[in-house]
């Protein structure tokens, strides 16, 4: 069906920060070509610098014809786009700013204000756009990290609260709008062969890999307050989890699936110090090769604090105490600096109860579902089969049951996290935001974990850019009788 859009006035806070410039602005216009912003649709980009409004235009047009793709950059488009655009700069915190943005804000009109700033100014834009009368249209967009901890979390989470309803409060998490990560609602619960056999009596366990290449290279002030566990895990790799873990939910509603995330948030196993070692790991890239290029280690890069000892990966065992999943550990492993750009989730499903083969074939035997998030974004069912050949007796061999997306759905292209959630604002819809109580109990477990470290002093572990991981995180898994899935 057609996407009804109606004309909506869409500030950007923040709009000459490294977000705005790379992702929100390169993805409002992918909705102007594909024809989803309406013809009065009009984009205020707000900044506390950057010069006169000219030269502020500039900038954001250079950074589209960078970030666009050459062939989806289509110049009537783009003019159509810069035209719907206004550039106002103001100082946040200051009150009487407003007065200019309200006079740019159509009456009547639903207002989304973005906020692509620190969180520390959250609180101040909500009292500001309430003091100048613009609290009832608006839908506030949040994005991530919402504090480093539950307690600030609630700061400012109660800050946005004096002046908005949960209902107009929109918050970030990019993963649940990548394509592939809704499809997982519609592989577990459109597909009743998966749903039946989504439990600890036929899974045997799951892992969740977000491995990236980049380093930390122009971030470093902002990532060593944070670390992997607040910058990854707290938000996507725990968003992953609860997309798998879940409950179906009644409907399709945003709090029908929220209400089912919480569920599983709450059964999170808390992981006692006595046990923190064992079930997690802290590490550091040290330098390395990457990309056939030598690089820095995390201590090396720009304006890095030499002796810091933030943590650039996680790998940990995470278990769901609940009839579904009891005894089936979730293995979770994130860093930056690994070897190879991946996202995906494997569901390992448990052996045949009864085993009528050759021995020696045993250890073959296993039904994978592999989910690809990126690259090459698709689902695999790794399926036993016997090999082909009059030569061969009933020797089995694993093969893949594929579906690529790119492949088998050629026409379409695959959209960016951020075009799909700046639509859904637009559209009213929060499915894929996250609630406060989500939020909330997402801090709550990564707290403990941090408590946790303070408390038994656990130690870094270095690994050197370009590899998987510290070793320890493969005694993580190892330890259990199993090993990180891959061809690595
Ligand atoms: C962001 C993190 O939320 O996600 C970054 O702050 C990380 O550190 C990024 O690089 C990864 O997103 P993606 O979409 O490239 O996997």
């Amino acid at each position: 069906p057609a996407i009804n859009v109606e004309p909506i006035t869409f500030a950007l806070f923040g709009a000459l920060g490294d977000l705005a410039l790379r992702k929100l602005f390169p993805a409002l216009y992918q909705l102007d070509r594909a024809a989803l912003l309406h013809a009065d649709t009009r984009l205020l980009a707000l900044s506390r610098e950057g010069g006169e409004p000219d030269e502020q235009m500039a900038r954001i047009e250079q950074a589209l014809r960078r970030y666009i793709p050459p062939h989806e950059l289509d110049d009537a488009v783009l003019q159509r786009f810069l035209a719907r655009l206004c550039c106002l700069r103001m100082d946040f915190r200051r009150g009487e700013d407003y007065a200019v943005l309200a006079q740019n804000v159509s009456a009547g009109l639903p207002l989304i204000a973005y906020f692509a700033t620190p969180a520390a100014v959250y609180g101040a834009i909500c009292e500001h756009l309430a003091g100048a009368g613009l609290a009832a249209q608006a839908r506030v967009v949040l994005e991530k990290p919402i504090g480093h901890d539950l307690a600030s979390s609630r700061v400012i989470n109660d800050a946005v609260a004096q002046y908005f309803a949960e209902s107009q409060i929109y918050r970030i998490d990019h993963y649940l709008g990548k394509e592939t990560v809704q499809n997982l609602i519609a592989l577990r619960f459109a597909n009743s062969l998966f749903e039946t056999q989504w439990n600890q009596h036929h899974i045997s366990h799951v892992e969740i890999t977000v491995a990236e290449t980049v380093g930390i290279e122009g971030r470093w002030g902002y990532f060593d307050q944070a670390g992997q566990l607040r910058d990854m895990i707290q938000n996507h790799l725990l968003q992953l989890l609860c997309l798998i873990a879940m409950d179906p939910p009644s409907n399709l509603t945003a709090d029908s699936i929220r209400d089912e995330k919480v569920k599983v948030l709450k059964a999170l196993a808390p992981i006692t110090p006595d046990i923190l070692s064992q079930r997690v790991v802290r590490g550091q890239y040290s330098a390395g090769i990457a990309g056939g290029k030598p690089v820095p280690g995390y201590l090396e890069e720009e304006n890095s604090n030499a002796t810091s000892s933030t943590e650039t990966f996680v790998a940990l065992r995470a278990d769901i105490c609940n009839w579904r999943w009891s005894g089936v550990p979730f293995y979770l492993r994130t860093g930056k600096r690994m070897a190879q750009k991946l996202s995906q989730i494997v569901i390992h499903f448990k052996e045949p109860p009864f085993y009528i083969f050759a021995p020696e074939q045993r250890s073959l035997i296993s039904n994978r579902l592999i989910i690809r998030l990126q690259p090459d974004e698709g689902i695999s069912l790794q399926v036993m089969t016997k090999e082909q050949g009059l030569d061969k007796g009933m020797h089995l061999r694993s093969g893949p049951l594929q579906l690529n997306f790119s492949e088998t759905y050629k026409s379409a292209r695959i959209p960016d996290a951020y075009e799909r959630l700046l639509l859904e604002v637009m559209q009213g819809n929060q499915n894929l935001f996250v609630r406060r109580d989500e939020v909330e109990y997402a801090w709550q477990w990564c707290d403990q974990l941090v408590d946790g470290w303070t408390r038994i002093g656990d130690s870094l572990k270095l690994y050197p850019a370009g590899s998987w991981g510290p070793v320890a995180s493969i005694a993580l898994i190892t330890r259990d009788g199993r090993s990180w899935y891959g061809d690595f």
